[in-house]
């Protein structure tokens, strides 16, 4: 209902799309959320065309079975890979765009992009920032390792201070002056991005703009102008769920989080809570 405070449902292929749900929480503190982390087949990073579509389409279907007014792809590799095939009733929106008109805006000669080896390979960064810019130079690296060090919770880590840097090694030797975050836990990392590239390199996070596409096309909707039916809530879903991933989930929102197993294929009739997972 227009006049209302919406429901947005968010998916990604776990839990880094909480970076776009804390970014929504900040510019929206009236919605409320359903998050569906696909824990169970993450990673999407290193899979097909055709298996990203299908695993996105069953998770779209699940959020827009549970009446969400608006959706948001908050997935780079799904955005890049699947965005234009998915099947969404509801007003939807990927990463992809909003992250590529950011950087657009910051950079003033080259970008560079790190992300998946599959959002690399899909090339849809590149061509999306050409389209905008043609006079740009994109540069993109793969970062494969870096997923599972912020799933590991090494953000601050020796360690991943050195991979960081091989990393982009290259990128900075072409010298970028803006780098664009392609992947949903890379926010997490913004610390030590920071310090390897710089003060001479911007840094453009896909998560906080498509937070600010998302506002503005919500309160031009007029989707934010009444109350909720009820205090905002953020209800967390996860395909597979531990401990590990309540916890970081918690670091990511800076609140506390319970995350609800469920089977993202459920038969019809069984809509409903899934199985608890707290962080204690
Ligand atoms: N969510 C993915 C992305 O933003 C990263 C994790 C994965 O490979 O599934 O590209």
């Amino acid at each position: 209902m227009r006049g209302a405070q919406p429901l947005i449902g968010v998916f990604d292929s776990g839990v880094g799309g909480l970076t776009v749900v804390a970014a929504l929480r900040r510019r929206l503190p009236g919605a409320s959320i359903l998050y569906l982390g696909d824990t169970a087949r993450l990673p999407y990073g290193t899979k097909s065309r055709r298996t990203v579509l299908r695993y996105s389409q069953t998770n779209v279907d699940f959020l827009e079975r549970r009446k969400v007014d608006a959706l948001v792809v908050a997935c780079n590799t799904a955005s890049a890979m699947a965005l234009d095939e998915l099947i969404v009733l509801a007003p939807h929106w990927g990463v992809l765009e909003p992250g590529a008109s950011a950087a657009v805006a910051a950079a003033s000669r080259h970008i560079g992009v790190i992300a998946t080896e599959s959002t690399v390979g899909s090339g849809a960064y590149e061509e999306a920032i050409r389209r905008l810019d043609p006079r740009l130079r994109v540069s993109q690296r793969s970062c494969p390792l870096l997923v599972p060090l912020v799933e590991e919770g090494w953000e601050e880590d020796e360690i991943t201070g050195s991979i960081v840097a091989r990393y982009l090694e290259p990128l900075l030797a072409e010298g970028i002056d803006t780098l664009l975050l392609g992947c949903t836990h890379y926010p997490m990392l913004r610390g030590v991005l920071e310090r390897v590239c710089g003060p001479d390199v911007t840094l453009v996070d896909s998560a906080e703009s498509t937070g600010a596409l998302v506002e503005r096309e919500l309160r031009a909707g007029g989707w934010t102008d009444g109350p909720g039916p009820g205090p905002a809530s953020v209800r967390l879903f996860a395909t597979d769920a531990g401990p590990r991933f309540a916890k970081l989930a918690e670091r990511i929102l800076g609140e506390p989080a319970t995350l609800e197993w469920i089977d993202v294929n459920e038969p019809a009739g069984t809509l409903g809570s899934g199985e608890e997972v707290e962080t204690s």
